[in-house]
């Protein structure tokens, strides 16, 4: 097993980054589908306890993944064709933002946030920061089921390449 990219199949890095975002994503989901259905249900509270914190670990991990992604650009698999390439890129890019707009909102409600223990905000007395709030509220979860849909989108077409057999794309991912 090869750490990085090759042209034939993803190395080590990338496929541990790609299946641990995914477990992470699906249980995201989850704690989000719980709050619309079940709302105020023992599950509910328990798994909402863990949506900031894995939002977060989310964000770190989306920052590393892009590096390594840029590190190893030139010797990645090639995209199979457009659809892929600029499907891979907003889900890439959706990673990013949905996570971010929550955290900027975070910051400025002036509540402290420490997620896993570690004091990353420590919160502030006074009026809120009406602009980090603003985006946050407004988007932060549409876009955030926009990235849902696109990663049901994404595993379909993963089942349907992989049933008419003429790329193996599972085979350089898995
Ligand atoms: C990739 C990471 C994340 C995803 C995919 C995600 C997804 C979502 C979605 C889909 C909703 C809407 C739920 C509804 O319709 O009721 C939501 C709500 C919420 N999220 Fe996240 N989230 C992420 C990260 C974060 C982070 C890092 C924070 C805070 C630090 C956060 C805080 C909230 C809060 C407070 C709400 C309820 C208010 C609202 O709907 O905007 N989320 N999230
Ligand atoms: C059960 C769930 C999933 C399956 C079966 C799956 C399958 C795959 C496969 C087979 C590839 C390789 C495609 C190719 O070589 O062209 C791939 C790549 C990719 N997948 Fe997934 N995937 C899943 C979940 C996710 C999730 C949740 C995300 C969200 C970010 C995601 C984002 C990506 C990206 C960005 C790529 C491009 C390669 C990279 O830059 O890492 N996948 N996926």
């Amino acid at each position: 097993m090869h750490i990085q990219d090759a042209q034939e199949r993803y190395g080590l890095v990338s496929r541990l980054f790609h299946w641990l975002m995914a477990l992470a994503l699906l249980w995201q989901c989850a704690t989000v589908v719980t709050r619309v259905a079940l709302e105020d249900s023992p599950l509910d509270e328990f798994l909402w306890a863990t949506h900031k914190p894995l939002g977060f670990l989310l964000m770190v991990l989306i920052v590393l993944r892009v590096i390594w992604a840029l590190m190893n650009l030139s010797r990645r698999p090639a995209s199979i064709n457009l659809l892929a390439k600029y499907g891979h890129t907003a889900l890439y890019l959706l990673v990013a933002v949905v996570p971010f707009l929550a955290l900027l909102r975070q910051y400025g409600s002036g509540r402290a946030f420490e997620p896993f223990g570690i004091p990353l905000m420590s919160g502030f007395e006074g009026d809120k920061i009406e602009w980090m709030i603003a985006p946050g509220s407004l988007l932060h979860g549409w876009l955030g089921w926009l990235l849902f849909v696109m990663i049901l989108g994404h595993i379909l077409m993963t089942i349907r390449h992989s049933r008419s057999g003429k790329q193996q794309i599972l085979k350089r991912m898995w």
